[in-house]
């Protein structure tokens, strides 16, 4: 019964992130170096950008997550790792990082599919257990998965098209809001009207899980685009609200739906997308007036970040599931 360490590494994308966690669930510490301020200037992520990064910092970034929990490499018992979905370049660096730290020490190493590192952030400094609907949306996914218990998946819905972070983000630029949309989004629709507009909802039918946001971007854009040209002065904040709400009716009322088709009465939300003020608060009322258990992982664990990644590969290894050292990066990696 003695307690397994975990040093979790997290590359995919745009975040540098290492972290050190016991048992799956308690963080030692998370150290996250957000390239965010490199990418802005390009309005959005350059992946052979964020490669080069990722190798200048990730030794610190390691060295910094053992120092700030107080130990030394000699106290992890195992290396958990993102390897896919992400951008090849930018998996290849912490994988590589990774099972060399592994190979050295003489440890096992664990490759984690990210969406399930999304979904583990649920366990992190709490005791959130499966089963449970969760509602992932990120800049890269978005999925309505039914988690039977750890480490056990069925995918009820996912979009056909863009992620809901993605449509956060494309929305945000053509408002002239700059890159990462979401944040800006949330803060700026706090003083616009979400009823100004009524742009399309998809797949709103009965028992679809399934989700489709590129059609809402595109009505948007040209909703704006027409009346610029019309003259008219138009209020950004207006359309980001009625965007935000758009996409918190629909993700809202999905992940309530899913439950219910399944009969699980715990659900939770994960990825960047669970940052969103409206969808928290939103999702609070709707489950005290529905009955439903609902858990938020803490805003820090919602976008990138190794602690879920190492609780995720804490959970894999103790169910006997290691990878072999030939393990190799799978930018499309399903869950
Ligand atoms: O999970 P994440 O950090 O990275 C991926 O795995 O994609 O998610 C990043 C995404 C971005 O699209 C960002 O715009 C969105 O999450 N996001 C938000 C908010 N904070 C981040 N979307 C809506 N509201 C927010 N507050
Ligand atoms: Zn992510």
């Amino acid at each position: 019964n003695k307690d397994t360490v975990v040093l979790g590494i997290e590359t995919s994308c745009d975040e540098t992130s290492a972290s050190v966690v016991k048992n799956g669930k308690a963080v030692l510490s998370n150290v996250i170096y957000s390239q965010i301020n490199i990418h802005k200037k390009f309005g959005g992520v350059v992946p052979e950008i964020a490669s080069r990064n990722h190798i200048e910092v990730i030794g610190n970034v390691v060295k910094e997550a053992l120092d700030e929990a107080s130990i030394t490499l000699d106290d992890i018992d195992v290396v958990a790792v993102t390897y896919g979905p992400g951008l090849v370049g930018a998996l290849l660096v912490g994988l590589s990082y990774g099972k060399a730290l592994a190979y050295g020490k003489g440890i096992p190493f664990v490759g984690v599919n990210h969406i399930e590192g999304h979904i583990s952030a649920n366990y992190l400094d709490g005791d959130f257990e499966p089963p449970f609907i969760c509602l992932i949306a990120s800049g890269g996914h978005s999925h309505i998965v039914f988690v039977k218990d750890y480490g056990e998946y069925e995918v009820l819905g996912r979009t056909v098209d863009d992620a809901a972070g993605e449509a956060f983000d494309k929305v945000a630029r053509a408002l002239g809001l700059g890159y990462p949309g979401g944040p800006k989004i949330d803060e700026i629709s706090k003083n616009g009207d979400p009823y100004k507009y009524n742009f399309p909802k998809s797949f709103m039918e009965k028992d679809n899980f399934d989700f489709s946001f590129s059609g809402l971007k595109t009505a948007v854009i040209n909703q704006l685009h027409k009346e610029r040209q019309n003259g008219n002065e138009v209020n950004i904040a207006d359309y980001a609200a009625s965007f935000q709400m758009n996409v918190v009716d629909v993700l809202s009322s999905k992940l309530i739906e899913a439950a219910r088709y399944k009969n699980i009465n715990k659900i939770s939300i994960a990825g960047g997308v669970a940052s969103n003020s409206l969808l928290r608060e939103r999702l609070l009322k709707l489950a005290d007036e529905e009955g439903f258990m609902i858990h938020f992982p803490k805003q820090v664990y919602c976008t990138d970040n190794g602690a879920m990644i190492a609780s995720a590969g804490y959970f894999d290894y103790i169910r006997g599931k290691v990878s072999g050292l030939d393990l190799n990066a799978i930018p499309y990696l399903k869950l």
